[in-house]
């Protein structure tokens, strides 16, 4: 059997991750799926950086556009990040020569995702994105096929480690919340732009996108009712507290005859002891309501190198296998919009 060649455009946290679990788990990797899966190529900004990892076995390339075009790339993974810009060209790229692209990127995805998922459909290529939403947790996969004979009436969960972390720590030491963002700041949590994290917008990005696949609509990230945590002070959490609550930054999707689909990313009061209650620091959680399933929770590290790239390799395998499917779940030319003169709860 011919190897999966791949081509990484990005070597940062996800992307390192992945190329240590490569290097790491050939056998493993050849053992589940038939035949090998090899690194061609490589590209970041900067060649001359000192990653951590062993590169020399690999192509380089200054252009992630170029990387996508190799001829001795079958997989594009994109880990770069940022909604266009280089993610959204290459992706493109990829694609438009048939090659499959693997990404971790849920704000390309949440904005584009309708539009790459059409271009991937044609061309019978894979688009995949199991590291864009809540990290290590397989929920893409538990949606498109886990889950698939259900349907589901509402998504519901914790999905920025981030800001739950901030909300664990101004709890549990008392102290502000600028105080806290801080802490964050210094362990290297947030997002280059803070604002994707405290204000609600990457959660978001990720509700949107689990909404789809749960509810066959186009991702539509801009009907996503959202508020971040920014404004949360310690007395909030503290008169929470009181009543016997925490409040978490809460995704909730869920179809409403008359309203059509409704989606909010906003802080919430949960009860401490029910399972979002008791979830602490940066991990996430993902509840599903399935109407055969009944409830399925599914919590883990929603970031980090190991998880992330846990997921991207899922994806990645799922390719080598052979296994293509719709992007959402269902072809993309079939989701229907979210509003509720096109689509209403059935
Ligand atoms: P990161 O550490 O900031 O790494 C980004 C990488 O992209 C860097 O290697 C950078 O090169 C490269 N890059 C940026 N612009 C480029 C360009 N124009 N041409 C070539 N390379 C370019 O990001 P990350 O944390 O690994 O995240 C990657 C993606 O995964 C993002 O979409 C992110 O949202 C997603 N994600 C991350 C996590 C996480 O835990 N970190 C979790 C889930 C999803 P240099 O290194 O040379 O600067
Ligand atoms: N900034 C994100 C978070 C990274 O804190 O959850 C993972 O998507």
């Amino acid at each position: 059997t011919t190897p999966l060649r791949l081509g990484i455009a990005g070597l940062g946290t996800v992307g390192v991750g992945v190329v240590k679990i490569l290097q790491q788990h050939g056998d493993l990797l050849r053992a589940r799926t038939g035949r090998d899966i090899t690194l061609s190529a490589v590209s970041a900004r900067s060649q001359k950086k000192d990653r951590g990892v062993d590169l020399s076995g690999y192509a380089w390339e200054d252009d992630p556009v170029a990387l996508a075009a190799r001829d001795d790339v079958d997989v594009l993974v994109e880990l770069m990040g940022g909604t266009d810009g280089p993610a959204k060209a290459a992706t493109r790229a990829a694609l438009a020569r048939g090659k499959h692209v693997v990404t971790a990127n849920k704000a390309m995805m949440a904005v584009h995702g309708q539009m790459l998922a059409e271009q991937a459909e044609a061309k019978g290529v894979a688009l995949r994105f199991e590291a864009a939403v809540a990290g290590g947790i397989p929920v893409v996969k538990a949606l498109t096929e886990g889950l698939a004979g259900n349907r589901v009436t509402r998504i519901m969960g914790v999905m920025n480690g981030t800001c739950n972390y901030i909300l664990t720590r101004m709890e549990s030491a008392g102290l502000s919340y600028a105080k806290v963002f801080k802490e964050a700041a210094d362990l290297g949590y947030l997002e280059a732009d803070p604002q994707l994290d405290v204000g609600g917008i990457d959660a978001g990005h990720k509700l949107a996108l689990l909404a789809s696949i749960a509810f066959g609509t186009q991702v539509d990230f801009d009907s996503v009712q959202l508020e971040g945590i920014d404004r949360i002070t310690i007395e909030d959490i503290t008169r929470a507290g009181d009543m016997g609550y925490r409040i978490k930054l809460l995704g909730v999707a869920q179809m409403s005859s008359g309203r059509g689909l409704e989606q909010r990313m906003t802080p919430c009061l949960v009860p401490r002891k029910s399972p979002l209650g008791q979830l602490r620091n940066a991990t996430n959680m993902v509840v599903i309501d399935g109407d055969s399933s009944g409830q399925i929770v599914l919590r883990g590290a929603g970031a980090g190198e190991g998880p992330t790239a846990s997921a991207v390799m899922s994806d990645v395998i799922d390719i080598a296998r052979g296994l293509i499917l719709p992007v959402f779940g269902q072809p993309a030319t079939t989701l229907v919009g979210s509003t509720p003169a096109v689509a209403s709860a059935p």
